[in-house]
């Protein structure tokens, strides 16, 4: 049995879901699993994990300063194991930009960051007009007008594809 640490960087709370399905799939090798916000990272000692698994939410093209200053912070113990990473955004929604290869805030924020992730995803995320407030959502609604995605105002659209977040869940639970 090992123990694995997911933290999750979400402010919508889809990252969050996407990360308690990680834990369920998880959990079936019979490993240990502890869930946290990255806000409550600094109580976590680290090194007494097998392996950590870092989820963060795109807003505004960018990861949150949360989540750079975490992996500089503690960069060398990251490149020192088994450690994860996997961000989600809504332009993963498109087949072209569905992989880590191919999606743009991945491949920037591997040029920003001092680890090279030995396991590393990207999920879409999710489209709820009625969470947002007005320019939060006058702005989604633009994102999407121009790259063809849903403008209706009672729009809840989730993109993400549960299959492959079982799928990384499953090579997350072998060691
Ligand atoms: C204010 C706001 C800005 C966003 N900006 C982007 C963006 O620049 N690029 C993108 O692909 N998705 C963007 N999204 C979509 C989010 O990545 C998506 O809603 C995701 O599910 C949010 O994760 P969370 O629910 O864990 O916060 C944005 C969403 C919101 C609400």
């Amino acid at each position: 049995m090992a123990k694995v640490l997911i933290i999750y960087s979400s402010t919508d709370g889809q990252t969050r879901r996407i990360c308690e399905r990680l834990r369920e799939v998880i959990k079936q090798s019979d490993h240990d699993v502890d869930l946290v916000a990255i806000e409550d990272r600094p109580a976590l000692p680290l090194a007494n994990y097998d392996r950590i698994v870092l989820g963060a939410r795109i807003r505004y093209g960018k990861h949150a300063p949360e989540v750079l200053s975490f992996i500089r912070d503690n960069a060398k113990l990251l490149n020192a194991g088994p450690h994860a990473f996997f961000s989600v955004n809504v332009v993963a929604r498109k087949p072209e930009k569905n992989r880590p290869e191919t999606n743009p805030y991945v491949i920037k924020l591997l040029k920003q960051i001092p680890w090279r992730p030995r396991e590393l995803e990207v999920f879409a995320g999710r489209i709820d007009y009625s969470r947002y407030g007005f320019v939060d959502r006058q702005m989604i609604r633009f994102i999407m007008w121009i790259t063809k995605g849903p403008t209706a105002l009672d729009t809840v659209a989730e993109f993400t594809n549960w299959g492959r977040v079982e799928a990384f869940g499953r090579r997350l639970a072998r060691f």
